[in-house]
Formats: structure tokens, C-alpha cells, sequence
């Protein structure tokens, strides 16, 4: 079957859905790359407005994808929290890497990583 790399008949069937979201991701993603092209390319006001409409709605069906993966994979939770709605040096923000304690620290002072 496409997009297995390792045998089907091994594979459960929680991780043939994370394959299955995985690879959907990166079908959204692409699409918001070919309008996001088309939208800096076309020329035509019309067809330039359906295509930014069409490639912000890719960005939602991405993001719909990850919040799936971020509950039923593990891990992701973790990162997103880490990383997602924060500020500065995105590489500061890693464990153990230089400046990750005063930013985190800033983050879970206001408890944000604890919402939802
Ligand atoms: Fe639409
Ligand atoms: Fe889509």
C-alpha cells in the first residue's frame, strides 16, 4: 500500500491513522504552498482573492490535522506546548539549549501550557 514503509500487516491500527493524518498534513501543507504561489503570482484581483481564500482554508484543515495528532500521538502535546504562541529565540525555547530556563520559566509563570 502507498505511504507505508514498513509492511501493512504489521502496522496497528492506531499508527495506520497517525499515517493516515500524517500524510494528510503534508497533502494541506502542500496546498497551502501551491495557493500561496498562485496568490503571489496571479494577476487577475478575482481569481488572486479565491485562491488566498482557498489557501487560508488549507492553514485550517493543517491545523485541524495537528490538534488530531497532538491528542492521539504521543509527544506532541509536549512540543506544541514548548513552542506554539510563544516569543523571541524559537531555538532558546529547547531543553537544556541556553535561555530555555528564563523563557520557559516566563511561559509556565502564566500558566499557559496548563489551558485547554
Ligand atoms: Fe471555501
Ligand atoms: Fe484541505
Amino acid at each position: 500500500m502507498a505511504g507505508y514503509f514498513e509492511p501493512y500487516d504489521a502496522l496497528d491500527d492506531k499508527t495506520r491513522e497517525i499515517s493516515r493524518a500524517i500524510s494528510s498534513l503534508r497533502e494541506e501543507l502542500e496546498a497551502v504552498d501551491y495557493y500561496n504561489q498562485r496568490v503571489a503570482t496571479s494577476t487577475d484581483p478575482q481569481l488572486r482573492s479565491i485562491m488566498a481564500h482557498n489557501r487560508d482554508e488549507e492553514i485550517e484543515h493543517a491545523c485541524m490535522t495537528i490538534e488530531w495528532l497532538r491528542r492521539n500521538m504521543d509527544k506532541w502535546d509536549d512540543e506544541l506546548k514548548d513552542y506554539l504562541f510563544t516569543e523571541g529565540d524559537i531555538t532558546a525555547l529547547e531543553e537544556g539549549s541556553a535561555g530555555s530556563e528564563t523563557s520557559g520559566s516566563a511561559g509556565s509563570s502564566l500558566g499557559l501550557g496548563k489551558l485547554g
